[in-house]
C-alpha cells in the first residue's frame, strides 16, 4: 500500500461550521445516540430507521433473520418502493409536493425537462401498465439499456411498482456484454432508446439491442424510447415505441404490496473471474438504508436541489440519483451527457442554472477538472452549493482540497462516502453536521454498520493499523446473493473469514479511529470509479484469434485512478505491431465496452508465471507502473528470466 505514508502525514482537519451544524438533519448529539444504539444493537437501530423513514403497508414480525451468509430483513413486512418514492409525497401532510420538481433533467444538447412528483407518478403508473400489457408479472426480470433520460427513472420505478426486478445495463457496454447479462438474468423485456447524446453526437443503442436480442431467447418484447430520432429497425411483434404504448396506457396503477424481501433489482458488477456477477438487492432493507443514509449524509431539506453525477447504469445512480432522493421527496438532477461538452464548464453552468445545493461526484472527475483549470468553475456562480460528496475511489488529499476550495468555496463540508454495489447504500462516511473531516479519509462507519479491519489471520487490528476491510454484522441494504449462484456468493464474500463480509478493499485506521480506504486488493481494477475485472479483459483478449495468452493489470493513473495495461502473447503467426495494438483495443471495446479498453498493450513472448502456473501479477504490476516503458511495440519483451528470479517468493 504505497500511498499510506503520505496519507498518514495528512494533518488537516475541518470542523462543520456552527451554521451548518445547527441546521443539520442529524446533530452531533443525535449521532452520538445513534452510534451507541447501533453499536449495541444494529437491529434496533435499523428498525428505528425503518419506522421513521419508510412507509410500510404491513409491519414486520421480525427485524432480522440471519443464517450466515443469508439475511432477511423486516421479515413479514410489506411495502413498495414506488409508493415510497411517489405516492407518499402526494398524500397527507406532504401532498403539497405534488407540484414540486422530482426530476430536473437536462439533455446534452441543452433540452430540458422537469417532472413534478405529480407528473412522475402518472408516468410511472402508465409505464407499469405498459409492462403489464406486455405480460410482465411480479418476479419477471426487465432489462433497461438506456441513456440518462427521465424514461430510465420512470421505467425503474414502474418495475418496482409491480414487483418486477430490473437489471440495468450501462449504455456504454457492448452488444455482447448486454447479451450475456440479459441471458444470465433471463429478462423477458428490454427497454432501450434509439440512442442518446455524448460528446456532441448521437450514439446508437437500439442496434446493439438488436444484435444482443438475436441471441437471447428469453426476450419477448423490446420497448424503444425515441430520443435522437436516428433511423432504427422496429421488428414487428417484438418491438414497440414507448410513446405509442404510453399514449394507450391508463395513469391508474395501484402499487403492489410486496414482501420486504421481494427482489428489487439485479446489477451486474465485475469480480475476479471473467463472468460478471448479478448482485441481487431486495425491497425493504435496501429502501431503508438508501432513504436513511440519503437523509443523514446529504442532509437533504425540501429546499435542496441535489445532483449526483453518476450514470444510473452504476449503483451510485440507482441509490443516489433515483431511490434515495425520491424516497425523501427531494429534487434530483439528471444530466445526460459528457461533463465537458460543449465546454469544460458544462457542469458548473448546470450548478448555476439549476441552483444545485448538494453535489455528489467522483474523484476521477475532480482530477479531470483540476487539470482543465480553475478558470472554468470561476466563470460560474457556485454559491448555491452547501454540501459536497465524493464516491467511487479513494480521493487523494490534493483533489479533496481543490474540491473544498474551488468548488465548495471553503464553506461546504465534504462527505467522502465508501460503499459498493454489494452494500446497496453508503457504509462509511462523515455526517456533515457532526463529524470533523480529513482530506482523504471516509471518516467513520455509519451508525449500525460494524466495519472492522482484520489482518491476514483474521485478527482485528486494534487502534492504528492497516489490513482488510470487513463488515462484521449484516446490514439492511446488503446484497442477498449473486443471481443464480449461491456458491459463488459464499466463496467471494464469506469464505475468507467466518460469518464476516469481506469487501475486497484494503483500509487503514488512524489514531483518531478514522478509516482510510486504500482501494482494491483483489484482481478488480477501479478505472474512473468503475469496477473492471482483470479476468474479464483477459477473456476478451484471448477471444481474439491473434492472441495466445494475455494478462491484465492496473497501473496508477493521475486522472482515472487506474489505467488498464495488457501483456499479450500473440499467436505464432501474428506480427506484434501497432496495427495489432489497435485491433486488440477495438476487440476489447466490442466484447465489453469502451470502459474496458486497455490504455496500453505490451507484447511478450512468455508471461511470467509461478511454478504452479499462476501469472505473476505482482511482477507485471511493477513492470506496468515502471517509468521505463518500451516504446517500440514490435520488440517482444521477455520476462522469463525475471520470472525465474521472482518465482520463489510468489509460489
Ligand atoms: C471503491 C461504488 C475509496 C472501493 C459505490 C469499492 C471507494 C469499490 C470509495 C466499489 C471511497 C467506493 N473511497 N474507495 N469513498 N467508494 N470505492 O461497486 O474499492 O462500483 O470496493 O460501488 O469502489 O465500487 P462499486
Amino acid at each position: 500500500m504505497p500511498d499510506i505514508e503520505s496519507l498518514l502525514k495528512e494533518k488537516r482537519s475541518f470542523k462543520p461550521s456552527p451554521e451548518f451544524a445547527k441546521q443539520a438533519n442529524w446533530s452531533r448529539k443525535q449521532v452520538a445516540e445513534y452510534r451507541k444504539l447501533g453499536a449495541k444493537s444494529p437491529t434496533r437501530f435499523w428498525a428505528k430507521m425503518a419506522k421513521e423513514n419508510v412507509a410500510w403497508f404491513t409491519p414486520w414480525k421480525k427485524v432480522l433473520d440471519w443464517k450466515p451468509p443469508f439475511a432477511k430483513w423486516f421479515v413479514g413486512a410489506k411495502t413498495n418502493v414506488s409508493y415510497n418514492c411517489l405516492d407518499r409525497h402526494l398524500e397527507g401532510p406532504n401532498a403539497w409536493r405534488k407540484n414540486k420538481a422530482a426530476i430536473i433533467w437536462e439533455g446534452e444538447p441543452g433540452d430540458t425537462r422537469v417532472l413534478t412528483y405529480g407528473e412522475l407518478h402518472k408516468e410511472v403508473c402508465r409505464f407499469a401498465n405498459v409492462l403489464k400489457a406486455k405480460g410482465v408479472e411480479k418476479g419477471d426480470r426487465v432489462c433497461l439499456y438506456m441513456p440518462m433520460i427521465p424514461e430510465l427513472a420512470i421505467a425503474m420505478l414502474a418495475c418496482t411498482r409491480i414487483g418486477a426486478p430490473h437489471s440495468i445495463v450501462f449504455g456504454g457496454f457492448s452488444a455482447d456484454a448486454l447479451r450475456d447479462r440479459i441471458n444470465d438474468a433471463e429478462a423477458k423485456l428490454v427497454v432501450t432508446a434509439d440512442g442518446g447524446y455524448r460528446k456532441g453526437a448521437a450514439f446508437g443503442l437500439k442496434a446493439m439491442v438488436d444484435a444482443a436480442v438475436a441471441q437471447t431467447p428469453c426476450v419477448k418484447s423490446v420497448v424503444v424510447v425515441e430520443r435522437t430520432k436516428q433511423p432504427v429497425e422496429i421488428v414487428p411483434g417484438r418491438d414497440c415505441w414507448w410513446h405509442e404504448e404510453m399514449a394507450k396506457a391508463s395513469t391508474d396503477c395501484k402499487p403492489a404490496k410486496l414482501d420486504a424481501e421481494n427482489p428489487l433489482f439485479l446489477l451486474y458488477t465485475s469480480g475476479t473471474t471473467g463472468k460478471p456477477k448479478g448482485i441481487l438487492h431486495t425491497t425493504g432493507g435496501y429502501l431503508t438504508q438508501v432513504t436513511t443514509t440519503f437523509k443523514a449524509i446529504f442532509d437533504v431539506k425540501d429546499t435542496d436541489v441535489f445532483w449526483c453525477t453518476a450514470d444510473i447504469g452504476w449503483v451510485t445512480g440507482h441509490s443516489y440519483v433515483v431511490y434515495g432522493p425520491l424516497s425523501n421527496g427531494a429534487t434530483t438532477v439528471m444530466y445526460e451527457g459528457t461533463p465537458t461538452h460543449p465546454g469544460p464548464d458544462r457542469w458548473w453552468s448546470l450548478i448555476e442554472k439549476w441552483g444545485v445545493t448538494i453535489f455528489y461526484t467522483a474523484p476521477t472527475a475532480i482530477r479531470t477538472f483540476i487539470r482543465l483549470g480553475d478558470e472554468h468553475p470561476a466563470k460560474h456562480d457556485l454559491s448555491s452549493l452547501r454540501l459536497l460528496g465524493s464516491v467511487g475511489e479513494p480521493i487523494n488529499p490534493e483533489a479533496w482540497m481543490w474540491y473544498h476550495r474551488v468548488i465548495g468555496g471553503k464553506r461546504c463540508p465534504i462527505v467522502d462516502t465508501w460503499w459498493q454495489t454489494e452494500t446497496g447504500g453508503i457504509m462509511i462516511s462523515a455526517l456533515p453536521g457532526a463529524v470533523d473531516t480529513r482530506p482523504g479519509s471516509a471518516t467513520l462507519p455509519f451508525p449500525g454498520i460494524h466495519a472492522e479491519i482484520l489482518d491476514d489471520k483474521g485478527k482485528p487490528v486494534k487502534g492504528e493499523g492497516g489490513g482488510f476491510l470487513v463488515l462484521k454484522q449484516p446490514w439492511p441494504g446488503m446484497l442477498r446473493g449473486i443471481w443464480g449462484d449461491p456458491a459463488r456468493f459464499k466463496e467471494t464474500y464469506w469464505s475468507k473469514y467466518d460469518k464476516t463480509y469481506f469487501a475486497g478493499d484494503g483500509a487503514h485506521r488512524d489514531k483518531n479511529g478514522y478509516f482510510w480506504i486504500m482501494g482494491r486488493i483483489d484482481d478488480v481494477m477501479n478505472v474512473s470509479g468503475h469496477r473492471i475485472g482483470t479476468m474479464e479483459v483477459e477473456s476478451a483478449l484471448v477471444s481474439s484469434p491473434d492472441v495466445a495468452e494475455a494478462a491484465v493489470v492496473g497501473r496508477p493513473d493521475d486522472i482515472t485512478g487506474t489505467a488498464i495495461v495488457a501483456f499479450v502473447t500473440p499467436k505464432g503467426t501474428t506480427t506484434p505491431d501497432e496495427g495489432l495494438v489497435g485491433r486488440l483495443k477495438q476487440h476489447v471495446t466490442k466484447e465489453i465496452g469502451a470502459i474496458a479498453r486497455p490504455s496500453e498493450i505490451r507484447f511478450t513472448n512468455a508471461l511470467p508465471k509461478t511454478r504452479s502456473g499462476k501469472i505473476m501479477r505482482r511482477l507485471l504490476r511493477d513492470i506496468a507502473s515502471g517509468r521505463a516503458v518500451v516504446g517500440d511495440t514490435s520488440t517482444l519483451e521477455d520476462f522469463s528470466v525475471l520470472a525465474q528470479l521472482r518465482a520463489s517468493d510468489e509460489d
